[in-house]
């Protein structure tokens, strides 16, 4: 059967990309057609991370903070400098943030999961709509969690930042209503990831984090997910076959919230 999930010439823009899901993402997007703008902190992680994209996706590499509007600004002006318009936006940026219960949760923490989580996402939304309306048409796919379904011990902020980020999907696929664009989001489960060792390691404080095997136990997949399997679902709602899919969170879990 053909690969009908194709993006050949749409212009992708993905936060985060330096990351395990997001140069996961970022490489099968490219892979199915897209051109590429890459966002994360720092200029040599990008450089990295863009450097065995093919050709044909002429990527571009921005560093920013997704937490500073002229940073937003900055990579929403260099996507459409280069490439005249942006088709797909993946706001997947995130932190974990400090790992401990809420009575030893600094507020400074706190406030930094939030500003990262979801005032990151709104900005990059607040500065792609406008391009995406004017076009009447493009793709918003944000990254939650399963931790923004369900709570989550000893990361109570990054739980609640990842069901404001559903709440902001939810909301945008309303604002967008008669236009072109969809909004989406992701909610990975357990993805086999630098952040879920560090979430583990500190949830263990300082122990031998909770073994893999146990926590298995409770995936139907009876696994952890990888990085491509959540850019397969995002390579989805980029695409014209998600046409009719909007205001969705989509799980990507093995099943884990399903019980
Ligand atoms: N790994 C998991 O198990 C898992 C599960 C559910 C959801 N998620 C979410 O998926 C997304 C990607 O996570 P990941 O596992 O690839 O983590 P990661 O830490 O590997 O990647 C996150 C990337 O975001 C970048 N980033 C952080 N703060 C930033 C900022 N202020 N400005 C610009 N870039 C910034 C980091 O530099 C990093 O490259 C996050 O939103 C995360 O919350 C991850």
């Amino acid at each position: 059967m053909p690969d009908r999930i194709r993006l050949d010439g749409r212009v992708a823009v993905i936060t985060g990309a330096a990351g395990v899901i997001g140069r996961a993402t970022m490489g099968l997007l490219a892979e199915r057609g897209a051109k590429i703008v890459a966002i994360d902190r720092r200029q040599a992680d990008l450089e990295g991370a863009i450097s065995d994209l093919p050709a044909a996706a002429e990527p571009i590499a921005v560093a920013a903070d997704v937490t500073e509007e002229e940073g937003v600004k900055e990579y929403v002006r260099a996507a459409v400098d280069k490439f005249g318009t942006i088709d797909v936006f993946y706001n997947n940026a995130g932190v974990e943030g400090d790992v401990k219960p809420i009575q030893d949760y600094s507020l400074d923490a706190f406030r930094r999961v939030l500003d990262v989580n979801v005032v990151g996402v709104f900005l990059g939304m607040k500065h792609v709509l406008p391009v995406m309306l004017k076009q009447n048409r493009g793709s918003i796919i944000n990254t939650a969690s399963i931790a923004g379904l369900v709570g989550s011990p000893h990361i109570a902020v990054y739980s609640a930042s990842k069901h404001a980020v559903i709440g902001l999907t939810k909301s945008a696929a309303w604002e967008c209503t008669g236009t072109g664009v969809r909004v989406n989001c992701v909610c990975p489960g357990l993805i086999d990831s630098r952040m879920l060792s560090a979430i583990l390691q500190g949830r263990a404080g300082g122990n031998t984090p909770y073994p893999v095997e146990k926590l298995v136990e409770r995936i139907p997949a009876r696994r952890l997910g990888q990085g491509c399997e959540v850019a397969s679902i995002v390579a989805f709602l980029a695409s014209d076959e998600a046409s009719y899919v909007s205001g969705s969170a989509y799980t990507v879990d093995g099943g884990r919230t399903a019980a």
